[in-house]
C-alpha cells in the first residue's frame, strides 16, 4: 500500500482536541502528533495527497513515505498485557498463551491498543463481561475492530461493529479474520443513527464532539438496565460528559482517567 505523509507544525495557541475532532470525521486521513527538539507536529497520513484545511495550520506538502515504511513502524507496535486476561499484540509477534490474545495489524483504522482511550475501555470491558455476561455488544467507532474482537474472545457470542470510515471498516474486517472472529462480529458502514434495535453493553470510543452528536443514539441503542462503556474525551471533560449522558438517560457508576484521557461506565435507567 502506498502512503503519503505530511508533517505540520503546530501552532502555539492549538487547541488539539478542536483539531483532532476535524481530522477524526475526515474520511482517509490518519495522525499522530510528534515533538522534535521541544516543537510540536501535527503528521498526516492518507493514501493519497488530499487538502486539508486546519485553522493555523499550513497547507500541507504531501510526500510519499519510503518503500520499507511497513515494517519500520513494526519496532514500534509490541505486544503486551493489558487488564487481568488480555493480551494485545501484532501479527508479527507471538501471542501469550496464558492469556486471551488480540491480534491487531495496524492499518489506517485507529485502535493498536496503545493508546490510553483504548486501555481505559478495555479495563471496564473486561470487568462488565466478567459480571453481566452480555449477549451481544455494539461497539460505535470501531476502528481497527479492536474492541469489537476484545469483547467476543472475552465470551460474548457476538458483536455489531460500527464506523464511519471506510479505510477503518477494511482494517476492521482484516483483524476479525487475523482472529478468527468474522463469524461473529457483523461490521456496518455508517452512524449510530441508522441502527435499531437495543444492546445490552455499547462501547464508544469516540472524541467529545461526537458524543454530544450521538448521545440520544446511545440512549436509544443501550437496554434499559444495559451498560455503556466510553472514552475519547479528556478527563478534564469528565464531568461534562457525565450531565451529558445523564440527560439521555443514563447514570455514571464509575470514572477512570489515564495520562489524560477519561473513560467512564454507565448504567441505563
Ligand atoms: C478513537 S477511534 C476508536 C477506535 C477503537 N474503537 C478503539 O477504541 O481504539 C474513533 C473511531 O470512531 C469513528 N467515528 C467517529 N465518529 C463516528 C460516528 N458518529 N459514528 C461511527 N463512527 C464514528 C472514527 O472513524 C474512528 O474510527
Amino acid at each position: 500500500m502506498m502512503l503519503w505523509m505530511s508533517r505540520l507544525p503546530s501552532p502555539p495557541s492549538c487547541f488539539e482536541e478542536v483539531v483532532e475532532a476535524r481530522l477524526l470525521d475526515m474520511d482517509g486521513v490518519t495522525f499522530s502528533w510528534e515533538e522534535v527538539g521541544g516543537e510540536k507536529f501535527l503528521v498526516l497520513y492518507a493514501s493519497q495527497p488530499m487538502d486539508v484545511a486546519l485553522e493555523g495550520f499550513p497547507k500541507p506538502m504531501w510526500e510519499e513515505m519510503p518503500p520499507g515504511w511497513e515494517t519500520r513502524y513494526r519496532e514500534y507496535f509490541m505486544g503486551f498485557p493489558w487488564g487481568s486476561r488480555l493480551f494485545i499484540h501484532p501479527p508479527w509477534e507471538k501471542g501469550n498463551p496464558s492469556r486471551i490474545n488480540v491480534m491487531i495489524n495496524p492499518g489506517l483504522g485507529f485502535g493498536t491498543g496503545t493508546h490510553s482511550t483504548t486501555r481505559l475501555c478495555l479495563s471496564f470491558l473486561e470487568e462488565v463481561v466478567r459480571r453481566e455476561r452480555p449477549e451481544v455488544v455494539l461497539d460505535v467507532g470501531t476502528g481497527s475492530g479492536i474492541l469489537a474482537i476484545a469483547a467476543v474472545k472475552l465470551g460474548v457470542p457476538r458483536a455489531v461493529a460500527i464506523d464511519i470510515d471506510q479505510e477503518a471498516l477494511e482494517n476492521a474486517r482484516e483483524n476479525l479474520v487475523l482472529n478468527g472472529v468474522q463469524e461473529r462480529v457483523v461490521l456496518v458502514a455508517g452512524d449510530p443513527r441508522a441502527l435499531k434495535g437495543r444492546f445490552p453493553l455499547v462501547l464508544a470510543n469516540l472524541h467529545f464532539y461526537a458524543f454530544l452528536k450521538v448521545s440520544k443514539d446511545l440512549a436509544r441503542l443501550t437496554s434499559p438496565g444495559g451498560h455503556l462503556i466510553i472514552s475519547g474525551f479528556l478527563a478534564k471533560d469528565g464531568p461534562v460528559m457525565a450531565d451529558e449522558m445523564s440527560s439521555v438517560g443514563f447514570r455514571e457508576v464509575e470514572g477512570e482517567s489515564l495520562m489524560g484521557w477519561g473513560g467512564s461506565l454507565f448504567v441505563r435507567g
